[in-house]
């Protein structure tokens, strides 16, 4: 599968997990295509807690649910109603969490190229999350990012250590399909912005 095959298939996956849990070998291979991401000053800032003690999960599930419940209750009436059939977690049925994380004192105190953007470690976290992602569609298992949880909460469960962040819990698991459009166009929450409008040629506020 090339690059371009496996950013077409990549998709949020919550609802089509089969249940089985993905074997470790296959999950290793995926840890290494996240840790291959590029980091500010080659910081590797991120670490990975693989979770799947079906009560951890189920702890997790149902902190998840009650911060749905409080996400639907701030919605104008019409929104809570699309937002209503909309699964936004498989972490029960995925089998296996990966709790990706964030350490800022990671490469010490001269990080190079972190001196004048903070964020730039939390931006390398990303990139290992999106390797992850697109080695699972390579490997035909499925990712869901789930982030209805509140960090303290999550920080709790992974057993982390003070000062590292929790970026992501990612539901990964085998799964019996790739959908074709995400679940959040499918449901009428929101399509996708044309690319037209996001590319803009010589400054921000140029037509066309
Ligand atoms: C930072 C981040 C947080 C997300 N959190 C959630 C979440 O809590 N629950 C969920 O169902 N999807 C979550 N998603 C998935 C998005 O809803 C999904 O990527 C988007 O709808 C586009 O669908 P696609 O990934 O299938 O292309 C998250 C994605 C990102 C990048």
């Amino acid at each position: 599968m090339d690059v371009y095959e496996a950013i077409a298939r990549r998709r949020d996956v919550r609802a089509e997990f089969t249940g089985k849990v993905i074997d470790r070998e296959m999950l290793l291979r995926i840890l290494a295509a996240a840790h291959h991401a590029p980091s500010v000053g080659h910081s590797a800032p991120w670490d990975f807690v693989v979770i799947q003690d079906p009560a951890t999960l189920e702890r997790m599930a149902e902190h998840v649910r009650v911060k749905r419940r409080e996400f639907a209750d701030s919605l104008p009436p019409d929104r809570a109603a699309t937002f209503d059939p909309i699964k936004i977690e498989g972490i029960r049925e995925s089998g296996t969490g990966v709790v990706v994380t964030y350490d800022h004192s990671r490469g010490g105190e001269h990080v190079l190229g972190r001196h004048t953007i903070a964020d730039t470690g939390l931006m390398s976290v990303a990139l290992a999350i999106q390797n992850l992602w697109l080695a699972g569609v390579a490997e035909g298992v499925g990712v869901g990012w789930v982030s209805f949880y509140d960090e303290s909460v999550l920080a709790d469960i992974a057993g982390l250590p003070d000062g590292v962040r929790p970026i992501a819990w990612l539901c990964v698991g085998e799964v019996s399909e790739f959908a074709e459009v995400p679940d959040l166009e499918r449901f009428g929450w929101r399509g996708r912005r044309p690319l037209e409008d996001s590319v803009h040629w010589g400054t921000y506020r140029a037509e066309g």
